[in-house]
């Protein structure tokens, strides 16, 4: 009988491998034969969580994993989310070493042994870093994107406890305790999970950068968009902070403030190019301020829990109806305020508004977009 060796498929794994996937098809299986060889010798297993990509890229992995017992899938329906993916990989695993890394083939495996035996050794997180001796970011990056990514790190730099020179990568490798003992704490939003976790894990937390060379994607496309720059902000904002800031009302009231504006030109332009009477030209500019509100929260506040298809024109309907409720609320409740003589009419007005948003953020999170 041949003798077990310690990279025998079905023994316990020590290293889990968490990967996120959106739309990658094409690169589930180049990258499991590509930690096959990486990982030769080290008894691991690899957690590809898909947000119920449209490319099939969840069936890709299962029809691997049907062949291999060390592949499995999490596939996350009518969510989306890297960081909150990456987070419930790590969650899912029992191998006292995790590392997650991206699965288009940008990050270099080959460097996933030294990233453990680093930590073996001792370090809290490796960190495949594009920025140490040794390793180049240059060829995955656009010109912007590079420019873009170096503004990002330095002003992350400034929060962190510990100096680290590759802050955003998506490509590190920890113990397993030590992200139990942060889950509870991280934010779980945006693209920046590492920068999470370097920001929630105890002062003296020992990283070890690796150096690496970021390849250039040959399928698919990056999913990072302009949203993902107002997630970064909002993470940075929640963690100098120390958490107070609600960050999604405070996305909501931002929207809403923008919808202000939209309410001011579309109105002036009803009453002015197209001649309405003040009380038709008023209605109609809080349907457009409500429907641009209804857009932009459905892509930045609610980015995570997006609304798609059928589900779009029922929350649209249903968001229709909270604002409406929550104008007839406002109004309501600033005139009871000034007719009391309690508030003069520019308290009784912000009163009414304010009292309006928290409504409208209530209901809109439970019942239209039924977010966290
Ligand atoms: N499950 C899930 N859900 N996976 C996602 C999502 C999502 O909403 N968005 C992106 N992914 C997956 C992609 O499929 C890919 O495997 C990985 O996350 C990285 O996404 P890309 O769209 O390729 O990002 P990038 O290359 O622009 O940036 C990445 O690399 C940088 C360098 O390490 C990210 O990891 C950055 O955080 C990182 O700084
Ligand atoms: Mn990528």
């Amino acid at each position: 009988m041949a003798a077990v060796t310690n990279s025998h498929p079905l023994l316990p794994a020590r290293l889990a491998v968490v990967i996120p996937v959106y739309r990658e098809a094409a690169n589930v299986g180049p990258l499991v034969a590509k930690l096959q060889a990486a990982l030769a010798g080290i008894a691991w297993e690899a957690v590809f969580v898909d947000d119920d990509s449209p490319d099939g890229t969840a069936g890709r992995v299962r029809e691997i994993a049907a062949r291999d017992p060390r592949i499995r899938c999490i596939q996350r329906v009518g969510r989306r989310g890297l960081a909150s993916a990456c987070i419930e990989g790590m969650l899912s695993v029992s191998a006292p070493f995790v590392a997650v890394m991206d699965g288009d083939l940008q990050h270099d495996e080959a460097i996933l042994p030294a990233m453990l035996a680093a930590v073996e050794q001792g370090a809290d997180i490796a960190v495949g870093s594009r920025h140490v001796e040794g390793g180049h970011a240059a060829g995955g990056f656009s010109a912007a994107r590079g420019a873009l990514s170096d503004a990002g790190t330095r002003l992350a730099q400034l929060l962190l406890p510990v100096p680290v020179r590759d802050p955003m990568s998506g490509f590190f490798l920890l113990r397993r305790d030590l992200v139990e003992q942060a889950a509870p704490r991280l934010t779980g939003r945006g693209f920046k999970i590492l920068l999470d976790l370097l920001l929630t894990l105890p002062r003296g937390t020992r990283v070890v950068e690796v150096p690496y060379a970021f390849r250039a994607r040959e399928h698919g496309t990056s999913k990072l968009d302009a949203t993902v720059l107002l997630e970064f902000a909002g993470l940075l904002l929640d963690k100098a902070t120390g958490g107070t800031v609600p960050l999604r009302f405070l996305a909501f009231a931002a929207v809403g403030a923008v919808g202000v504006l939209v309410h001011m030109l579309a109105l002036s332009l009803l009453l002015g190019a197209l001649g309405l009477g003040f009380g038709a030209a008023q209605w109609g500019a809080t349907f457009v301020a409500m429907t641009t509100n209804f857009v932009l929260n459905n892509r930045i506040t609610y980015r995570d829990a997006r609304l798609k298809g059928a589900a779009l024109w029922r929350g649209l309907v249903l968001f229709y109806l909270v604002c409406g409720l929550g104008a007839a609320a406002n109004v309501g409740i600033a005139a009871l305020l000034v007719r009391d003589g309690i508030l003069a009419w520019g308290l009784a007005g912000a009163a009414g508004a304010l009292i309006t948003v928290v409504w409208n953020y209530a209901v809109s999170s439970t019942l239209v977009w039924r977010a966290r």
